[in-house]
């Protein structure tokens, strides 16, 4: 029997320092009771009393033998010293990286209350037997996978999980808050991922047990081609992502010309003023689709603040294999489109279609050139 006792998060603010949570977060956590009884992760340390309650109604008066550690970032790792003192007979079990940094956070590694497992090493409770997976930086070096082989269920650590608190209930359902967690955190690292799907692509899975969002537990291949995609670095749906700021509203003028061109078009498009959205939904949407457009303007002699950093966190999580057009405005030295393409030919396989210049506001050369830009992206 494996049962949840995570909890939901609704004080935080931001995830991880800056992922917007409006919804909440929530950290999971799980027991399997058996003849031996396996605790899966803790929770953040905010919710240590709730997690220690949550477990100590599961176990109904029986002890745990075993605290398996998949991921040692803070909001699953903060409780494993308070679990090993409240059940001083427990055994944790977690990669070598781990246990190193176990000795950092709590500056004990726990040498005789450990038991370090890799690649295929096992975990036998009774009926239930826990098989485990390295997936190194999936997304964080000590990261591993188990799998419970008697229910076909997979432990997938921060992989396959979502924003949001389990008690809001997501009318976009999974994909929409998953997509933007894997981006803003895991895209980094695509190679990685695509190792641990191949690790899994023996294995018959029933359910996975993330340890953000709900259980998934239909329809599998849904879950696992979506990371298949995103881990490959592959559009997703066809549509313009168009990325944007506007210091007096002229380059604004122009994206939305170029906007109401694409959608005659029937094209789908998603539109980001960056210095007032939530840039992660931008990457969200950057990744997603398979056209991207940058628009912004020349500013001390580079590009617009919003936009350089826009730009960065594009590299960083390893933008590759899209379409990209670029907008410029200056008034009197146009430079943005030279610097953009700069910044874009460290990323592999960007291709910039076409460039567009605006010397302060649309005229009728401007808004020809966008009307021909529409028509570019849309063939
Ligand atoms: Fe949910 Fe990487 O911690």
């Amino acid at each position: 029997m494996i049962n949840y006792i995570g909890v939901d998060d609704h004080k935080i603010d931001l995830f991880e320092g800056q992922y917007i949570v409006e919804h909440g977060m929530s950290y999971n956590s799980y027991v399997i009771m058996d003849d031996l009884i396996c605790v899966l992760d803790t929770v953040d340390y905010n919710f240590k009393d709730e997690w220690l309650a949550n477990l100590k109604k599961v176990l109904n008066g029986r002890e745990p033998n075993y605290l398996v550690v998949h991921h040692m970032e803070m909001d699953h790792s903060a409780n494993i010293e308070a679990f090993l003192n409240t059940y001083k007979n427990a055994k944790v079990v977690a990669s070598i990286g781990a246990f190193n940094m176990m000795k950092n956070l709590f500056e004990n590694d726990f040498v005789s209350r450990r038991i370090v497992v890799k690649d295929n090493d096992k975990l036998e409770l009774g009926h239930h037997t826990l098989t485990f997976f390295t997936a190194p930086l999936v997304h964080w070096p000590e990261v591993i996978f188990s799998y419970e082989s008697s229910t076909k269920s997979l432990f997938s650590a921060d992989a396959f999980g979502k924003f949001g608190a389990l008690d809001y209930e997501d009318k976009d359902g999974w994909a929409c808050e998953a997509r933007r967690y894997y981006f803003g955190i895991v895209s980094k690292f695509g190679l990685n991922v695509q190792n641990v799907l191949k690790k899994l692509s023996n294995l018959e899975i029933k359910t996975i047990y993330p340890l953000h969002g709900p259980i998934l537990k239909e329809n599998i291949s849904y879950y696992l081609n979506k990371y298949d995609i995103w881990s490959k670095y592959e559009p997703e749906d066809k549509g313009v992502t168009i990325c944007y700021t506007s210091v007096y509203g002229n380059t604004l003028k122009a994206v939305q010309l170029l906007k109401e061109e694409l959608e005659k078009k029937k094209e789908k498009v998603a539109l980001f003023d960056l210095a007032r959205s939530d840039n992660a939904e931008a990457i969200e949407d950057a990744f997603r689709y398979d056209r991207l457009v940058l628009a912004t303007t020349t500013y001390n002699g580079d590009i617009f603040p919003f936009m350089k950093t826009f730009i960065a966190t594009l590299e960083e999580h390893n933008y590759q294999n899209r379409k990209v057009a670029l907008i410029e405005n200056g008034m009197w030295a146009p430079n943005a489109n030279k610097i953009m393409k700069e910044k874009l030919s460290n990323l592999k396989n960007i291709e910039i279609v076409q460039s567009v210049t605006i010397k302060g506001a649309l005229n009728a050369v401007s808004k020809s050139q966008i009307k021909e830009l529409a028509l570019l992206l849309s063939r």
